[in-house]
């Protein structure tokens, strides 16, 4: 059985470095907000993964939906020896793909990458029980800072699914598309999930459901604040607000303070003053049309090989090429 390589480029003491650098860049600034990838402790990913099977949450079952149906072609089109999964948590629809590119028998090793050491070290478990003859490689960094860290060997096919692409500003996406793009050789593959834009009346719910669980993953990131930086945020004292914006074609997360209150951070040696009403933006999801993603891919130095959706065409799964 071959071993399990691990290599950790972002260790608990960078995350947690990094996590002070931006709580103290956006707690201060005016609107409040906080980058989504600290909500994504081992609690965080755990709730991520409840959201995946909410009946509200269609993007999981609908790109599911495309790979079930398309990883052979996938497989066929591209060949890879090597898959590399960037921000992978459970690896769990990334199976399909495993399967269809061993099946072909090209398949040599498999790369989840994710900044959530505890996700990724319980997908690996996972997979070295399932997948014993596979050569597993994780890698704990982030996929803004560290892409220099990908593997060279083999056809590479990065796969970057769940529609985590949305998580970024478009000012954020730019630079993330080409340097991910730099990282490649032409012929190599990208294969993206992208949330589509759609009624307002299927997405808000999708990002507020009836059970409460995205409410719970929103307030997450202050558990990990209190936690990480000794504060003193009451997260039940902040109500989750899911909102389309239709201009920018997003959902933003938020979290409303529903009294006037100071909290402190005893590691930042901060007080935030919060008023009644104020809100905190913990994440940005955009959804994606054809012709713009495309045009962004072609921006960043990658062409549009194919275009999948699921039956209700919610989702899209894109294969393009490194030019
Ligand atoms: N790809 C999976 C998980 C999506 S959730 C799916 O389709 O279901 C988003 C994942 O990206 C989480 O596992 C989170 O830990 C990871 N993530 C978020 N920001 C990241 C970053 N900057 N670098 C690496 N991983 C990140
Ligand atoms: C990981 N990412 C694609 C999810 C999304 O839909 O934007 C994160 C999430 N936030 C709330 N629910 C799920």
């Amino acid at each position: 059985m071959p071993d399990i390589d691990l290599d950790v480029y972002l260790t608990a003491d960078d995350l947690a470095d990094g996590l002070r650098a931006d709580a103290r860049t956006g707690l201060t600034a005016s609107p409040k907000w906080l980058p989504p990838k600290y909500f994504y402790d081992a609690r965080g990913s755990e709730l991520f993964e409840e959201i995946t099977r909410l009946p509200e949450y269609y993007p999981t079952r609908a790109e599911r939906e495309i790979l079930s149906t398309r990883a052979g072609a996938i497989a066929r089109i591209t060949g890879a020896k090597t898959l590399i999964e960037l921000g992978s948590g459970s690896s769990e629809k990334t199976r399909l793909l495993l399967d269809a590119l061993r099946e072909q028998g090209t398949l040599g090793s498999f790369v989840p990458l994710d900044v959530s050491a505890a996700a990724l070290r319980a997908a690996l478990g996972e997979l070295r029980r399932e997948y014993p003859d596979l050569h597993l490689h994780g890698i704990v960094a982030d996929f803004v800072r560290h892409l220099e860290v990908l593997p060279e060997t083999g056809t590479r096919l990065v796969a970057f699914l769940g529609g985590t692409i949305g998580n970024f500003t478009p000012a954020e996406r730019a630079p993330f598309l080409s340097g991910l793009r730099g990282r490649l050789s032409p012929g190599e593959f990208l294969l993206l999930g992208a949330d589509l834009v759609k009624d307002p009346a299927v997405l808000v719910p999708a990002y507020d459901d009836g059970a409460g669980v995205t409410a719970e993953f929103n307030r997450n990131v202050l558990h990990v604040l209190n936690r990480e930086l000794d504060g003193d945020f009451n997260p039940d004292a902040f109500e989750h607000v899911a909102l389309w914006d239709p201009t920018r074609e997003w959902i933003e997360m938020r979290l409303r303070a529903q009294a006037p209150m100071r909290v402190h951070l005893k590691g930042l040696n901060l007080t935030v003053a919060f008023a009644a009403g104020e809100e905190l933006r913990t994440e940005v999801s955009a959804k994606f049309r054809r012709d713009g993603l495309t045009a962004e891919l072609a921006a960043a130095g990658f062409a549009v090989r194919d275009w999948w959706t699921d039956q209700p065409g919610r989702f899209a799964l894109t294969l393009a090429t490194a030019i």
